[in-house]
C-alpha cells in the first residue's frame, strides 16, 4: 500500500466514509475500496449502508443512482470527467417523444441513463437483469434503451418485440470488439472461454462461451474448471479477475478497450474527493422522488 492509498483509508476512518468501486476502476483504486461491484450490487450497497458519506468511483449514472436510493447521503464523484457517454445518449426531451410515439407500450431503461430519463421510465434494468426483467413483463413489446445492442440481446433471449429508444445508442468500449480478431484469438488460444458483456455487438455475442455482467463474469471464472479466459469487456476488469484467480490466465480480447470516464478518476481524485467532500452530487427532488420508483422496483425483483 502506498503513503496516498494509506491517507485515503485514515481520512475515510475519520469521514465515516465508504469507497464503493466499480469493476472497471484503476487496479490501485479498487485495491482500497471498501466494496467493488458492477451496477446492481453497486445499487445495492449503496442503499443499505449506514456510512456518512459516499465516495462513487465509477461514472455518473452510477452515482446518481446511489444518490436517488439513498437520498439522506452525501453522494460524491471524485472526478467530475467521470461521464458515461451512452448515458447522455438518451436525453430527457427525446425519451419524451418516443414515449408519446408508442402510448401504453412500457418503458425499460438501462441504469446507463441519467435520473432525469430514469424518472421517466417503468422500470429500470441492468447488464446482470436486463432478459429476466424483460420475460417477467407481461406485455411482448417493449421500449428498451439506450443501448442498442442489449437491446438486440434482450430481443433475441426473450423473443419479444424491442424498440430500441434511440435506434443507435452503444458504448464507445464494448463496440470495439470484432469478430475477426475473437476468431483469431480463439484460434491461437484454443483451450480459452470467451467471456462478452451484452454491450457488445450481436455478432461477437454469438461467438461467446459465456454473457454476463462485469460481476457475473468474474463469478463465471471463480466456479470454472477452466483455466484459460479471453476476455471481451474493457481491460479494468482483468485486475479484478487475476487477483482473485491467480492461477488462471486472462486475454484481453482488445487491449485498447479502455473506457476513459471510467479512467477518469485517479488515487488523488479520490484523496481530494475525501478532503475537500468534493464533488457531490445534485439532483432536483422531484426528479429523486420519480427515478427512485423505477430504480427501486428493479432492486425489489431482484432482491
Ligand atoms: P455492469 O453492470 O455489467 O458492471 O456494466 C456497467 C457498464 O457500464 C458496462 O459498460
Ligand atoms: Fe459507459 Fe461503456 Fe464506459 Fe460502461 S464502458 S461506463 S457503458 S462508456
Amino acid at each position: 500500500m502506498n503513503a496516498l492509498q494509506q491517507e485515503i483509508l485514515e481520512l475515510k476512518e475519520k469521514k465515516r466514509a465508504i469507497i464503493l468501486s466499480h469493476n472497471y476502476q484503476r487496479p490501485e483504486i479498487q485495491d482500497i475500496a471498501d466494496f467493488i461491484g458492477d451496477s446492481i450490487e453497486l445499487c445495492r450497497k449503496a442503499q443499505r449502508t449506514d456510512a456518512k458519506i459516499i465516495v462513487f468511483c465509477g461514472v455518473d449514472f452510477m452515482a446518481q443512482s446511489a444518490l436517488i436510493l439513498n437520498p439522506n447521503k452525501k453522494v460524491l464523484m471524485p472526478s467530475l470527467g467521470a461521464r458515461c457517454p451512452m448515458a447522455q445518449m438518451l436525453p430527457l426531451d427525446y425519451f419524451k417523444l418516443w414515449k408519446q410515439r408508442y402510448p401504453g407500450i412500457p418503458s425499460v431503461l438501462y441504469v446507463n441513463t441519467l435520473g432525469e430519463a430514469k424518472a421517466e421510465c417503468d422500470v429500470c434494468c441492468t447488464s446482470a437483469n436486463a432478459v429476466e426483467l424483460v420475460l417477467r413483463l407481461k406485455e411482448d413489446t417493449i421500449l428498451f434503451g439506450p443501448d442498442r445492442h442489449l437491446s438486440d440481446y434482450v430481443a433475441k433471449k426473450t423473443k419479444k418485440q424491442i424498440i430500441p429508444v434511440p435506434p443507435q445508442g452503444f458504448c464507445p468500449v464494448h463496440v470495439l470488439f470484432n469478430v475477426g480478431d475473437l476468431k483469431g484469438l480463439k484460434k491461437i488460444h484454443k483451450d480459452a472461454i470467451l467471456i462478452v458483456h451484452p454491450e457488445c455487438t450481436m455478432d461477437v455475442i454469438e461467438i461467446a462461451d459465456y454473457v454476463g455482467s462485469t460481476s457475473q463474469m468474474c463469478r463465471f471464472v471463480r466456479e470454472s474448471q477452466e483455466k484459460k479466459f479471453i476476455v471481451a469487456t474493457e481491460i479494468g476488469l482483468i485486475h479484478r479477475l487475476k487477483k482473485e484467480n491467480p492461477d488462471k490466465e486472462f486475454i484481453p480480447a482488445y487491449k485498447e478497450a479502455i473506457c476513459t470516464a471510467m479512467r477518469a478518476n485517479t488515487l488523488k481524485d479520490v484523496y481530494l474527493s475525501l478532503k475537500e467532500e468534493r464533488y457531490k452530487v445534485i439532483l432536483p427532488e422531484e426528479v429523486i422522488k420519480a427515478a427512485q420508483k423505477s430504480l427501486e422496483k428493479m432492486v425489489e425483483i431482484f432482491r
